[in-house]
């Protein structure tokens, strides 16, 4: 197959930024996928409907003009956000989940969880309303090894959370190893996981090729192949579960290019052409429908986009960087190509 007619995809899992930021690379996102679920990890965390609901309006009033991009609001839950806020945020109408970040895991998350126990309000309340909970599954005890996170956040704090609130929904954001992805298929329904372009082509030998390599350094960290093999077998399985989140998470040139660089890969210059071709090159295209235009309204309960993309198998050049605000951002395949273009 050289060419795919497809309903229009989501974006699962985004880092949109703000400001001048968020204007360099909203069009990448709004171009390809009609709606994505913003992350709320900024330098200011979105911890209120209100400040939720602000930075959806910015993010609309930054649309190019013509493209019709929905973008569904989070929330960043903190060891004191109360059962009233929960409330707040389903009854808006806008903010569709709930975002748990470890504190210290990644990029803006000093004020996130110290402990998921802290937060039974506010799951309860969840729970009670149907507002699902996103997380970032690794643990960040100093004695765990970086490549081990993902497992023991599994059996220390996932297992008891879904034990503890048996109707919570939850989505196990950027999984990257075989181990999580054998939980989320044995799990009932009301769990499912994303998972990114750059989990599912490459692997950790891809960060030290011929040097140290900063633009593939991302959170969770990139694993091992059989890690990889997991994924993509999932990814194509067609099961619902499994659906598609970039997890693109720019940053400027130089915050990744330094002597503690930033974690993030960013991706949504090519956020639908990387699937493509992984799918692609497994002869598996006709999978690709329900993992980025289907899984993920059914699980959220959000109707289908009304129209269609097509994507043809042609090669582009991708460029060495990109304008990101008075800076430059280093996109995935910075200096070589993609094999699949959207028409
Ligand atoms: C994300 C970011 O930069 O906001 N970074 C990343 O490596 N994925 C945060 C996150 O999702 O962990
Ligand atoms: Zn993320």
């Amino acid at each position: 197959m050289h060419r795919i007619t497809m309903i229009r995809p989501d974006d699962w899992h985004l880092h949109l930024r703000d400001g001048e930021h968020m204007r360099a690379v909203l069009p990448d996102t709004a171009k390809r996928f009609a709606r994505a679920m913003v992350m709320p990890n900024l330098s200011r965390p979105v911890t209120t409907t209100e400040a939720a609901l602000a930075y959806r309006e910015r993010i609309v009033s930054a649309l190019p003009p013509g493209l019709a991009f929905q973008p569904l609001m989070t929330l960043y839950l903190t060891d004191n956000t109360t059962a009233d806020e929960i409330r707040r945020a389903r009854q808006s109408g806008m903010i569709h989940a709930v975002k748990y970040y470890p504190a210290g895991a990644t990029t803006n998350s000093d004020s996130g969880v110290t402990a998921l126990v802290k937060c039974e309000t506010a799951l309860a309340a969840m729970e009670e309303c149907g507002l699902p909970l996103l997380v970032h599954g690794e643990v960040t005890f100093p004695e765990v090894d970086i490549f081990d996170r993902e497992k023991i956040f599994i059996d220390r704090m996932l297992l008891p959370v879904l034990q503890k609130f048996p109707r919570l929904r939850v989505v196990f954001e950027h999984i990257t190893t075989r181990d999580a992805v054998r939980f989320v298929m044995a799990t009932p329904a009301r769990v499912a996981a994303t998972i990114t372009a750059h989990h599912l082509l490459l692997n950790r030998n891809a960060m030290f090729i011929g040097g140290m390599r900063p633009h593939h350094y991302c959170m969770p960290i990139l694993k091992r192949e059989e890690d990889r093999q997991a994924l993509i077998q999932a990814a194509l399985s067609g099961n619902p579960k499994f659906f598609l989140g970039t997890d693109s998470a720019p940053h400027a040139r130089g915050a990744k290019e330094a002597a503690c660089g930033c974690a993030g890969v960013y991706t949504s210059h090519a956020g639908i052409e990387l699937y493509a071709e992984i799918f692609g090159s497994r002869d598996a295209l006709d999978k690709l429908e329900g993992f980025a235009s289907l899984h993920g309204p059914a699980f959220y309960g959000l109707p289908r986009n009304q129209d269609t993309i097509t994507l043809v198998k042609e090669t582009w050049d991708v460029p060495k960087e990109v304008p990101f605000h008075e800076e430059t951002l280093v996109p995935f395949r910075a200096g070589g190509t993609v094999g699949w273009r959207l028409l």
